[in-house]
């Protein structure tokens, strides 16, 4: 309504400044009119009166040409009049001529050069003013055969087309008048009528009821949309409080109206082996994907495609490769993508773990790229991205694509669903653009990931890295205030998530108390009562810097003997991509360094090494994280790592220390640890010497702090913020897709 009044308004100036502008153009124009018709008519008269005025005129008889002048003046628009001699001498006039119109002044006009032909003199005729109003002055020359004999003046009243003018402009401003209220009155009307048609659309729309007018319909659509979004967003913001698997829940189905969730990671959270005895067990990896991940999918059900690597996962999956987990509990779908041995040679061995791997952490190991093994990389990646189509009920499904096994998987699945939001998340680190272009198959990896919708990296540093490459390797344009890539036309948002473990952990609800761990785990191992215990707990993998540690302990023995035949470091080592041979290499140098300072320190029973080189399963783990005094994670490179975040979740008794290698993405939430270079031997050893040393209130309020961080930023917050960023970004996707329809709809009607 505001916009009708200020249009209204701006009608109304612009009719004022119109009628002025009409008035000022219709005067002039009928000025010119009347001059010309009075010029006519004064031509008319003399030619009438041309025969009696020559003939008095050549006899000089000027009162006999006064009473013909005085004749012509009897027509009511002939004010006076006058005759001149061709020496412009006055011969006759009538009484009341004007003495400001004088012959000889009007003479000059008339002839235009002294001479006395006929060809010199012209009438002539100006407007000009006297007291009374506007007059016409008219001097029109009098020929006696080729003879001038001189010019009659005459003098036209002028002020009846002055009094019609000003009817003229009455009459315009009033039409303009009437035309600026008419005007006005119908937009306002309109203005009204639309506004309230308006009005009664959105209330209709707010009452859920269908548009009436199908014009409203796509408007009312976007204004729904709007609707909904700035609930749901007030909604988010009303939630707070803690992540929970129920809040995921919630926004899962707020924010993506359920969907179901596909997850595709190379390694399944439920292993079956059968074993020596030829029963069946169920394992979980040591995988802190699978660690993080798990929770989420029984938060949010769905399916997790993985690769089936159990000796007896064919036997336990139905004929399509699936199979209801967790056991006892089910609550979604693991389909497993069956593999050839050279397959996984190629794929898994090669190149993700012999190529990806060393390429993406700085730890000193070289990548191999084998064409062979890229070949077997792009098989299996069309193979997944096949599942995924399998697995999906809609055209525009969510996919969680997980790491670096499947780069090429985001696009194969934007080829065949285009529709879909298809987000990556890549766990572990991503190198600088000049190492990335060791691999010869960059530009593939990159324009692969490209297919998301988003990328998600632990740290900021990763995503910089990786729109670096991009920048540098493929044409595509970077907006770097939304972080994003975008490529005709699409964009991909580069976005840090710190991925994190569920809080509470399940595998701590009912299991023995912190003291029960300790006296159990001591007589394992035994221990004597008062002995100080640190533990390692990883995949063997020469990421994790395991020699690095041990060589730390080592060193925490020469420099403090007070803890030599007392401090044991504990180190679980799950067997890990063994049929590499630099995985088989560390297998046998950490057992050799592990060898050699048991040998230098040990003394009786007492080895300052234990090195249990074996699949743990999550319960054993977090007895070990309980029972002990120190745990020391010294990755040389890693992208986040959850063994430092479960540690901290085992402690509920706010008990231990965490030293922390600053390689991790860990150590930049986890602050309140002792964060070491592990590198540096000397300075990780008065780390754990400290550690050991410890106050109870120190490692109560560093503990604390920690389990307050983790509490807050859980997985639920991980994958909660990961979907809703996913769900704006559909939501901005699908609002686009519907202005393209609109425009090519109005385009071709
Ligand atoms: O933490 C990095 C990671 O690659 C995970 O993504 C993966 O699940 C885990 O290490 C274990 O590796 P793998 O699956 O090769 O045993």
């Amino acid at each position: 309504m505001r916009q009708a009044i200020r249009f209204v308004v701006g009608l109304v100036l612009g009719l004022a400044l119109l009628t002025w502008i009409t008035s000022v153009l219709v005067q002039r124009t009928t000025r010119n009119w009347f001059e010309r018709d009075t010029s006519l008519r004064a031509l008319l008269v003399v030619s009438g009166a041309r025969q009696a005025l020559s003939s008095h005129w050549r006899e000089g008889q000027s009162r006999e040409l006064r009473s013909i002048l005085t004749e012509i003046t009897r027509d009511e628009r002939i004010m006076a009049a006058s005759a001149c001699n061709a020496d412009s001498s006055l011969l006759a006039s009538t009484a009341d001529f004007p003495p400001k119109f004088s012959c000889r002044e009007l003479a000059k006009h008339v002839r235009s050069s002294p001479d006395a032909s006929i060809e010199s003199w012209s009438a002539w005729h100006q407007p000009d003013s006297l007291p009374g109003g506007s007059v016409l002055v008219s001097a029109i020359p009098v020929l006696d055969g080729e003879q001038p004999l001189g010019f009659v003046v005459l003098v036209h009243d002028l002020s009846y087309a002055e009094r019609r003018e000003a009817r003229t402009r009455q009459f315009v401003l009033i039409a303009f008048g009437f035309l600026a209220v008419a005007a006005s009155v119908i937009t306002l009307l309109v203005a009204r009528l639309s506004w309230r048609s308006w009005s009664d659309e959105i209330h209709r729309l707010a009452r859920g009821e269908a548009p009436k007018q199908p014009e409203f319909r796509p408007i009312l659509r976007d204004v729904r949309e709007l609707v909904d979004r700035i609930m749901v967003e007030k909604e988010t913001e009303m939630e707070g409080g803690a992540w929970t698997p129920q809040r995921l829940k919630l926004t899962l189905k707020r924010h993506l109206q359920g969907e179901k969730v596909v997850i595709v990671a190379n390694r399944e959270p439920y292993v079956h082996e059968r074993q020596a005895d030829e029963s069946i067990r169920v394992l979980h990896p040591a995988s802190g994907l699978v660690t993080a991940l798990e929770p989420v999918m029984r938060a949010c059900s769905g399916v997790w495609i993985a690769h089936g690597g159990g000796s007896a996962d064919r036997e336990t999956a139905d004929r399509n490769g699936r199979i209801r987990v967790p056991p006892g509990e089910e609550s979604y779908f693991v389909r497993r993508v069956w593999l050839s041995k050279e397959e996984e040679s190629g794929y898994y061995y090669g190149f993700s773990n012999e190529g990806l791997w060393p390429l993406c952490h700085m730890a000193h190991a070289r990548p191999v790229f084998r064409s062979e093994d890229w070949r077997h990389y792009q098989t299996v990646n069309e193979r997944f991205a096949d599942a995924v189509c399998e697995e999906v009920d809609s055209d525009d499904p969510i996919v969680l694509v997980q790491d670096y096994h499947f780069a090429l998987v985001p696009r194969l699945i934007r080829e065949r669903l285009p529709r879909a939001t298809v987000m990556m998340f890549w766990h572990i680190p991503w190198p600088n653009s000049e190492r990335l272009g060791i691999c010869p198959w960059r530009k593939e990896i990159l324009e692969g990931m490209l297919g998301s919708s988003i990328i998600g990296f632990h740290t900021q540093i990763h995503c910089n890295n990786f729109i670096d490459s991009v920048d540098r390797f493929l044409e595509a344009r970077i907006d770097r205030e939304q972080n994003a890539v975008v490529q005709q036309g699409r964009p991909t948002l580069v976005r840090p998530y710190p991925i994190s473990l569920e809080w509470p952990v399940h595998w701590l609800i009912g299991g023995p108390s912190p003291e029960e761990c300790r006296s159990s785990i001591f007589a394992d191992l035994g221990l004597k009562p008062d002995a100080l215990l640190g533990v390692g707990v990883d995949r063997l993998d020469y990421t994790k810097g395991v020699e690095e540690r041990f060589l730390a302990v080592e060193s925490l023995l020469e420099r403090h003997p007070m803890f030599r035949g007392r401090f044991t470091f504990v180190q679980l080592a799950a067997p890990s991509r063994t049929l590499i041979e630099r995985y088989r290499q560390l297998n046998e140098s950490v057992e050799q360094v592990a060898a050699r300072i048991n040998e230098r320190f040990g003394q009786g029973t007492y080895r300052p090494i234990i090195l249990l080189r074996s699949h743990h399963e999550p319960p054993t783990v977090f007895r070990y994280y309980r029972a002990a005094d120190v745990c020391y994670v010294s990755s040389l490179h890693d992208g986040m790592n959850l063994v430092a975040k479960e540690f901290v979740a085992a402690r509920d008794d706010e008990r231990g220390v965490l030293v922390l290698s600053q390689f991790t993405g860990a150590a930049r939430e986890l602050t309140e640890a002792l964060v070491v270079n592990p590198y540096d031997i000397e300075e990780a050893s008065s780390a754990l010497a400290t550690a050991l040393n410890m106050s109870r209130e120190e490692q109560r309020e560093r503990m604390r702090s920690m389990r307050a961080f983790l509490a807050e930023f859980n997985v639920y917050r991980w994958a909660g913020r990961m979907l809703v960023d996913a769900a704006r970004l559909r939501r901005r996707e699908r609002l686009t897709g519907r202005l393209a329809e609109h425009l090519v709809e109005s385009t071709s009607s």
